[in-house]
C-alpha cells in the first residue's frame, strides 16, 4: 500500500483516508480553456504489442463493447503502451484493469499517467481530496457522507450519460479507479457504445440525425446540487454550456457515435420544443434500452476502468445498501473539439449494415 493508504485501517474505517471528499463551498476552480488536442491513439501501433505484452488473458465483455486486459499494469506501460490504451479504448470503449499498482501510486503519479491523455478536467461541483489535486473527483457514498445517494433519491439510479458533455472540449479516455467497493455485489457500472447506439438505428434515421447540433449544459445538475445541499453546495464554476452535433465522428477511428445524453443535453438546435423532447425521448430510450450494445463491469478494490466519453454513456447501478461504503477516485483528460459526422449523399451506409441485408430491408 502507498502512503496515502492506511495499512491498519480499522475494519469500519475509510482505507484510503487521503482520498476522502473535501466540500469547500466557497472554493473556485479555474477551467483548463482552449487547447490543441493531439491524441495519442494516433500514435499506437495497430497491433497493440506494448499494451499485451504482459496480458495473461484479453476477455471480451460484450460484443460491441468492452474488453477485460488480465496481467496488464497500467502503471508499468511505457507511453508508447499508454498510446495503445487510448486507441485500444476508441475501439472497445472501455477498458478493464483488476489489482492494479495504480491504484497506491499517490496523486502526483495518477495524475501523470491520466495526462497522458490530454488537460484533466477540474469539475465544477464534485468534490476533490482535501490534501489532493483539484482534478480528482471523488466518489464516495458511505454511512458518514450520503451526498450521492440524495442527489439520486428522486430520480432512477439508471441514467446513461457522458461526463462533463457541455465543456467545448468534452473528455476522452477517462480513468475510474475502485479503491473500496461494498461487500459482495453491487455499485457496478454500465457502459454503452455509442457507436453501436448509432448503427443500429435504421439507414435513413441515420441520415436525418446527422448534421443535427444540440445543446449540453450544466444547468441542471448544479440547480439539483443547489437543492441537495443549500448553502453547503459546492458550485466552484459557473454554469457551462456548449452546442455539439448529434452525431459525433471519433478523430482516431473515423467511427461515428451518437453524442446527446440525458444528463446534459436539453434541446436540438432549431427545432421547436415539442419536436426536440420528443426526438430525444426517443434517443434516451433507444440507450437505456440497449442492453446489446451494453456491458456491465463488477469491481474489487484495485480495479480500474478506462472509458472513452467520445464512444460510450455509463450509469451507476445504486443497488447496493444504503451506508455501505463505495469509494473511487476519477481523472479526466478532456479531448477535441467533437467531430460532426457529415451528410453524404450515399455513403453507402445501408450496405454496410450487414443485417439489413440479409434481410432485404434496405
Ligand atoms: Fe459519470
Amino acid at each position: 500500500m502507498g502512503a496515502e493508504a492506511t495499512t491498519t485501517a480499522e475494519a469500519s474505517g475509510p482505507r484510503y483516508p487521503a482520498y476522502l471528499p473535501h466540500y469547500d463551498p466557497l472554493e473556485k476552480v479555474i477551467p483548463v480553456g482552449p487547447f490543441e488536442h493531439d491524441d495519442p491513439g494516433h500514435r499506437a501501433h495497430p497491433s497493440f504489442p506494448n499494451l499485451l505484452k504482459d496480458a495473461t488473458k484479453v476477455l471480451e465483455l460484450s460484443p460491441h463493447c468492452g474488453t477485460e486486459l488480465q496481467g496488464v499494469q497500467i502503471s508499468d506501460l511505457s507511453s508508447a503502451g499508454l498510446d495503445e490504451i487510448a486507441l485500444m479504448v476508441a475501439q472497445r470503449g472501455c477498458l478493464v484493469f483488476r489489482d492494479q499498482k495504480f491504484t497506491d501510486l499517490g496523486f502526483k503519479k495518477q495524475k501523470q499517467i491520466a495526462s497522458h491523455f490530454g488537460p484533466l478536467h477540474k469539475h465544477g461541483w464534485m468534490p476533490h481530496p482535501k490534501e489532493g489535486p483539484e482534478e480528482f473527483v471523488i466518489v464516495y457514498d458511505s454511512k458518514d457522507d450520503l451526498r450521492i445517494r440524495k442527489s439520486w433519491a428522486r430520480k432512477s439510479p439508471i441514467q446513461f450519460h457522458v461526463d462533463q458533455s457541455p465543456e467545448s472540449q468534452p473528455p476522452g479516455a477517462t480513468f475510474f479507479c475502485m479503491l473500496e467497493s461494498p461487500e459482495g455485489a453491487g455499485g457496478d457500472t454500465l457502459i454503452s457504445s455509442m457507436t453501436r447506439a448509432f448503427s443500429r438505428l435504421s439507414p435513413s434515421f441515420r441520415k436525418r440525425l446527422e448534421g443535427l447540433t444540440a445543446v449540453h449544459t450544466t444547468a441542471n445538475p448544479i440547480a439539483r446540487e443547489i437543492r441537495d445541499n443549500g448553502a453547503a453546495a459546492n458550485i466552484r464554476r459557473p454554469i457551462t454550456r456548449s452546442i455539439h452535433p448529434v452525431v459525433t465522428v471519433h478523430p482516431v477511428t473515423g467511427e461515428k457515435a451518437l453524442f446527446v445524453n440525458s444528463s446534459y443535453t436539453q434541446s436540438i438546435v432549431g427545432w421547436d420544443e415539442e419536436e426536440s423532447d420528443y426526438l430525444l425521448k426517443f434517443l434516451f430510450d433507444h440507450i437505456n434500452r440497449g442492453h446489446d450494445f451494453t456491458c456491465r463491469v463488477r469491481y474489487e478494490p484495485g480495479t480500474v476502468v478506462v472509458w472513452d466519453q467520445r464512444v460510450t454513456q455509463h450509469s451507476q447501478t445504486l443497488d447496493y445498501m444504503a451506508g455501505a461504503r463505495r469509494h473511487a477516485f476519477r481523472l479526466t483528460p478532456l479531448a477535441n473539439v467533437p467531430v460532426p459526422s457529415l451528410v453524404e449523399e450515399d455513403d453507402g451506409e445501408c450496405q454496410r449494415d450487414e443485417g439489413r441485408m440479409l434481410l432485404n430491408l434496405c
